[in-house]
């Protein structure tokens, strides 16, 4: 890797054989959000394993601090006992909450604080994070109670005044989980609040919920939770980052010759949507998943042995999106390579994420010879078998930088990614573990 201008700029070559090897990826970055926060709700001691550090959940533990809670490290690393601060405890501040990057901390963290009558709090973050809507949280947050004010209406920094919630009947205009959770948390300070989710997006928060003994009920996409005075949490495990061990089932799927196992993968059915595409695409992968819309008070984990093979172009229409939604990226990677068009739809969302997702995937792999069309809600990808390689930028974007990277070990003639250090947002050792796979 070489620095210039402030960011990094790493190179990625074609390794003239395949990735070989076993691979523990990081924590999961969005359950490590959550075990942060619902430590911080609850009254005593939660003792967590495998916290992800990464820029985003660095952020949510510094913010639960702030608000009050201790956070100590144990030994073994991502080792923490977090020592709550009760559901009615976080403390005012005097200046704003910072979510660096963090748009799971920025939309959670308000469910929890607009519950708390008479106090306010401030959240503000970095360029990429005031691009990104709040109405969507300040809307149902509004509707039980609360105070929002957000810049432009709709945009960080945001003020939340807190107050005594009443519980609302609320259908998600948007399948999104943020949002969902929001509510959910919000709702825990309500008589009862009752959510529809246009379709199932991941389930962290519910899982979290029933495991803290909250009166929380599931039918399908409608859910109940109710009033919570205290949340009886011991110990949450975080199991490996089904995103993360993602950029590594592409690159093995795509490099010929590779075989690779990640250990101690999260496989809640909510999550793999990547997977199930990838196998309707042709793509080999064995383990143990989560059956079908599965739903318990904890995360399934499982191994995943990925090898190299030859994949075909498939549709995935908007139910299919949350499942798969910050994979979507690499579902266009793969259908560079495969055989005949590679069609996403319904995935508008893609465009609020850390950066505009169909513009900065449909431009970036362009720019490295493959053949996509931006839509409105999507894409779609024409498989010419392969990429030839060049420059791509991150936009700052973690999970781009990441693309760019394994876009360049399968192309025919490398790829330099500028702006790798975004990486860092997720998965800060992701060259280091590459090269693992590498070397062998
Ligand atoms: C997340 C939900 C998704 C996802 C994000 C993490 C979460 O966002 O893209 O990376 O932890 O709940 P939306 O819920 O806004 O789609």
């Amino acid at each position: 890797m070489s620095a210039s201008t402030g960011t990094q700029t790493a190179r990625f070559d074609p390794p003239g054989s395949g990735l070989r090897g076993t691979l523990r990826v990081p924590a999961d970055k969005s359950i490590s959000h959550r075990a942060a926060l619902f430590g911080a709700m609850s009254p005593g001691a939660v003792r967590v394993r495998n916290y992800l550090h990464a820029a985003d959940t660095d952020s949510t533990l510094v913010a639960v601090q702030a608000l009050g809670a201790r956070v100590e490290r144990g030994d073994a690393p991502g080792e923490l006992t977090i020592h709550g601060v009760g559901l009615h405890g976080p403390r005012s501040l005097n200046g704003p909450i910072d979510v660096g990057n963090a748009g799971t901390l920025m939309r959670l963290l308000p469910g929890w604080l607009a519950g708390q009558p008479g106090r306010s709090w401030t959240l503000d973050g970095d360029a990429s994070i005031r691009r990104r809507p709040v109405d969507r949280i300040a809307e149902p947050l509004r509707r039980m109670g609360a105070r929002i004010d957000a810049r432009d209406g709709r945009y960080a920094p945001f003020t939340i005044r807190g107050t005594t919630l009443a519980g609302i009947e609320y259908e998600l205009p948007v399948a999104s989980a943020q949002v969902k959770s929001c509510v959910l948390l919000a709702g825990m300070a309500t008589t009862e609040t009752r959510i529809v989710e246009p379709v199932r997006s991941r389930d962290h928060t519910e899982r979290m919920l029933a495991l803290a003994g909250a009166p929380f009920r599931r039918e399908g996409t409608h859910m109940r939770i109710g009033r919570v005075d205290a949340l009886r949490l011991d110990a949450i495990d975080v199991p490996g980052d089904l995103s993360s061990a993602a950029f590594f089932v592409a690159a093995a799927l795509l490099i010929p010759g590779s075989r690779v196992v990640l250990e101690n993968v999260n496989v809640n059915w909510t999550r793999t949507g990547f997977l199930r595409i990838a196998e309707r695409m042709g793509a080999r992968i064995g383990g143990e998943l989560e059956p079908h819309g599965g739903f318990s008070a904890g995360e399934p984990v499982s191994d995943l042995d990925v090898v190299s093979g030859l994949l075909t172009g498939t549709t995935v229409e908007a139910d299919e999106v949350p499942l798969a939604i910050d994979e979507l990226p690499l579902v266009a990677l793969l259908g560079c390579f495969a055989e005949g068009e590679t069609i996403v739809r319904g995935a508008q969302e893609l465009r609020v994420k850390e950066s505009d997702r169909i513009a900065t995937v449909v431009d970036g792999l362009n720019g490295l010879g493959g053949d996509l069309e931006a839509t409105e809600d999507g894409f779609v990808v024409r498989g010419t078998g392969g990429l030839r390689g060049g420059h791509i930028h991150s936009h700052g974007d973690h999970r781009l930088a990441m693309l760019g990277a394994v876009a360049g070990l399968a192309s025919r003639e490398g790829v330099e990614v500028e702006g790798m250090e975004a990486a860092a947002v997720s998965y800060p050792g992701f060259a280091a573990d590459l090269a693992t796979l590498l070397a062998r």
